[in-house]
């Protein structure tokens, strides 16, 4: 099975990846105590965490369901952790296991952060967000009613545990929703990547369980090779934020919801590269390869036509002071090349929004 070690000083962890590795017991390793939560939510509870059960045999073993949506990922649902440790009365040595997508991951990190100042917990991610991104680097968040993932801390799990054989459940429209972060990384970090990914792109979206496990075992040593170079977010992890500017506009001018998160990225890497272009970063021609795989894989790659330039502008504005940048864009210098880009011209970025 393929391991990849996320290299960090005081807290370096696995990632194993495996099909049906959920249903081995190496998990245990990473338990040195008997208490165990596993925090989920009904639907993938439904199917998988029977099986996870199975694998921690002789564990002091509870589990706990979350409602289920971004619009959950809250201080209340938060609270629901803390109420089954606190009425399980497990003690500082417990684990936490979060079984499910992104936000199970993130709420469980957070949990396991606060509780008794600090537990430690394991990553079981069941979406392909969460797979290739989200269950990665330690970014723990609940969100505030006013802000996205607003209240949370940097805090690493001991292992992550991906199963790619989790992904046969997944609903269409989700699983197209990770492919978006996953053509990210080949256009940010590695052009042999997005070309594999363009070659494969009929095996992906008929999800080959061997080509699935092949491009999620490269999204994750990405992923871990950028979080070992800046944990903190502080200057290379950046990166990983490309078309993620536009992508939060557009969430915030669609409505929460109306779009899922891979498909505002979707549109928001096009806007990007056309910027790119538009500084005469790229040509045009790598623009159209990104449509076209978007395409292929029934992600969006225009903005819906009820979204204003002006109101996206406005909303760009709002993100720009949360992260208290000055204009700021990742953007490509050539393909599998990132580079931050400082004040560039609104009116290209206008001129971008009203053509795409
Ligand atoms: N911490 C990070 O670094 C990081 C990075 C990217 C995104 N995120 C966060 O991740 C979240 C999005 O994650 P997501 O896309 O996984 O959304 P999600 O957790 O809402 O999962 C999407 C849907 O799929 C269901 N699901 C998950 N696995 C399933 C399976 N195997 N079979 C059937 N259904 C399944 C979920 O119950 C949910 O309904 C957001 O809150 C985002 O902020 C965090």
């Amino acid at each position: 099975m393929p391991t990849i070690n996320v290299e960090l000083d005081q807290h370096s962890y696995p990632l194993y990846i495996g099909a049906g590795c959920l249903s081995e017991t190496f998990i245990l390793q990473h338990i040195p105590h008997d208490e165990v939560l596993i925090v989920s939510n009904a639907i993938v509870a439904e199917h998988y965490l029977k099986t996870l059960e199975n694998s921690l045999k002789g564990k002091r073993c509870k589990s706990v369901l979350l409602p289920d949506g971004e619009s959950f990922k809250t201080l209340d649902t938060l609270n629901l952790i803390f109420d089954a440790l606190v009425m399980h009365k497990f003690s500082r040595q417990c684990t936490l296991i979060a079984l499910g997508g992104g936000v199970v991951g993130d709420i469980t990190g957070f949990a396991a952060a606060c509780y008794q100042r600090g537990v430690g917990y394991i990553q079981v991610p069941t979406s392909l967000l969460a797979q290739v991104d989200s269950s990665i680097g330690g970014k723990t968040a609940v969100n505030h009613k006013l802000g996205k993932n607003m209240i949370g801390a940097f805090y690493q799990p001991k292992a992550v545990i991906i199963d790619v054989n989790t992904l046969s459940t997944l609903a269409q429209r989700e699983f197209a929703s990770g492919l978006a972060e996953v053509i990210k990384y080949g256009l940010i970090y590695d052009a042999h990547f997005f070309e594999w990914l363009e070659q494969n792109a009929q095996e992906i979206y008929a999800r080959d369980i061997n080509i699935l496990s092949e491009m999620i075992t490269r999204c994750c040593q990405i992923k871990a090779d950028i979080v070992a170079q800046d944990e903190k977010d502080l200057g290379l992890r950046m990166i990983l934020n490309f078309g993620h500017t536009f992508a939060h506009a557009i969430e915030a001018i669609a409505g929460y919801g109306e779009l899922l998160h891979g498909e505002a990225v979707a549109i928001g890497m096009v806007l990007a590269l056309r910027l790119s272009e538009k500084l005469a970063l790229i040509h045009y021609h790598l623009v159209e390869r990104l449509q076209n795989w978007l395409k292929c894989m029934q992600l969006p790659t225009e903005l819906p036509k009820a979204l204003s330039s002006k109101a996206l502008l406005e909303a760009m504005e709002l993100d720009k002071k949360n992260t208290d940048s000055s204009n700021r864009f990742i953007l490509l210098e050539g393909l599998g090349r990132a580079v931050i880009k400082q004040d560039v011209a609104l009116g290209l970025v206008q001129s971008v929004l009203k053509e795409v």
